[in-house]
């Protein structure tokens, strides 16, 4: 089976001066997770390792450099999904995991649970060998500037935060190894200014990803509230198994939560065939796709 890896790196009204930023993120990531699948690694070490270099990438809400929360401290949350086995890891509201992608693969390989929050995902995460970091470790300048302006504004005349113009620079990948199986994950650091302990979309099962080898696998970016509300990823994979292409599941999800719920996002899809779909009703999404015929990395519509 030839190998196929696609990234997103959010989808907004990504401003032209950006643009160059998040192409070099979404590249590097595609460059690091297609190295695992050239040598025969598994979709979810693929997704993994591609997750991990948007998340060290300070252009991206994830990881370090993420928005923050009403307090001024980055929670994260991540999802990844194995959809040989159905098995899944999902880690939310964490606080000092510099790659919280990695904790939530722990989850899936090596506990019997499927989702840790808060703390006893960080206590669960150490025990697994991975280091604790400080969250101050994950603050970044730019997002103390971002919110110190925002919270500047009176209550009645804060942006629209929710409006496709805010970033939602949630990350996520699907990926197809050369034995057939696929993967997904995904990773974020929610919103700006969030309610601390507001859980998005991104590391609930079925919302922020979802990955079935009898369907398909997707990851979803956006304002996360109407994505979980329709469950968009399993939605979308449900239709891909029901026999429509990945392409135009991708753009059905994408009509669906804005005829639906008045939602903004974008997706990714992929199946067991190779077959992919790119879709996003924001101005701009970042995406890249790397398999033996395709290198190609863009913020337009695919
Ligand atoms: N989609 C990211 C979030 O709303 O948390």
């Amino acid at each position: 089976m030839p190998p196929i890896l696609v990234v997103h790196g959010g989808a907004w009204a990504m401003p032209d001066d950006m643009v160059d930023a998040h192409k070099n993120g979404v590249r590097q990531a595609l460059a690091t997770g297609w190295t695992v699948l050239q040598r025969g690694g598994s979709a979810l070490d693929a997704v993994e390792e591609a997750i991990v270099v948007l998340e060290d990438d300070e252009t991206f809400d994830a990881g370090r450099g993420s928005f923050l929360n009403r307090d001024g401290k980055v929670q994260l949350d991540a999802l990844v999904m194995d959809g040989a086995t159905l098995r899944a890891g999902g880690v939310g509201c964490v606080e000092r995991l510099k790659n919280p992608i990695r904790a939530a693969r722990k989850i899936l390989s090596d506990s019997p649970h499927v989702y840790f929050v808060a703390e006893g995902a960080e206590r669960f995460a150490q025990e697994q060998g991975i280091a604790l970091c400080k969250n101050e470790d994950l603050i970044i300048p730019r997002e103390v500037a971002r919110l110190q302006e925002y919270q500047s504004h009176g209550t009645d005349r804060k942006p629209d935060l929710f409006a496709p113009a805010i970033s939602h620079d949630t990350v996520g990948a699907v990926a197809l190894d050369n034995k057939g199986n696929i993967a997904a994950g995904t990773s974020t650091g929610g919103t700006l200014d969030k309610a601390p302990g507001r859980l998005g979309d991104s590391s609930l099962i079925g919302c922020g990803c979802y990955a079935d080898n009898d369907t398909a696998a997707a990851s979803t970016t956006g304002w996360g509230e109407p994505i979980m509300k329709l469950v968009l990823a399993k939605w979308t994979a449900d239709r891909v198994g029901a026999g429509h292409p990945p392409d135009e599941a991708a753009s059905d999800a994408i009509h669906y939560l804005k005829n639906r719920v008045n939602g903004h996002g974008g997706i990714i899809v992929l199946n067991r065939k190779g077959d992919f779909g790119i879709f996003h009703n924001t101005p701009r999404m970042a995406w890249g796709v790397r398999s033996g015929i395709l290198d190609v990395v863009g913020v337009e519509k695919h």
